[in-house]
């Protein structure tokens, strides 16, 4: 029963997710569920909202500005405390995840 949920969940995830590494784009949901849909949404953040949007951007670019998050040379008190406690295969998956997803 367990496997099968799992691989359901996969196929789910690769629907979505066309060409990329299944199990990455599924580790990257799991992150952006429980920790950065509550500020940037899934697909769009709640409008009015001051978070910029993730869904469908260029993974260098978020790959990048995490990591500038997270090393402090790009400041910003939340973004600060959340990406320094992401590994750098936590930001390539939820990078992996977001860049793929249509806006
Ligand atoms: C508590 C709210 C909050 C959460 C949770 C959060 N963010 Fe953010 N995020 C922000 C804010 C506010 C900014 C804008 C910061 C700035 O001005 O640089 C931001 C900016 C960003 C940017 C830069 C976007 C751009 O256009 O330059 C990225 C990438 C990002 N967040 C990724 C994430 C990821 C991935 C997660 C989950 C691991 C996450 N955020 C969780 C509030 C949040």
């Amino acid at each position: 029963m367990r496997i099968f949920a799992l691989s359901s969940a996969l196929v789910a995830g690769l629907a979505c997710a066309q060409s990329a590494n299944a199990a990455s784009v599924y580790a990257g949901h799991a992150i952006a569920a429980s920790t950065c849909a509550q500020c940037h949404g899934i697909t769009t953040p709640a409008s009015g909202a001051p978070f910029p949007p993730l869904a469908g951007r260029d993974a260098d670019y978020l790959k990048t500005a995490l990591k500038q998050y997270r090393d402090k040379t790009r400041v910003s008190d939340v973004m600060n405390n959340i990406a320094g406690s992401l590994s750098d295969s936590n930001i390539d998956n939820v990078v992996a995840y977001y860049a793929r997803l249509k806006p």
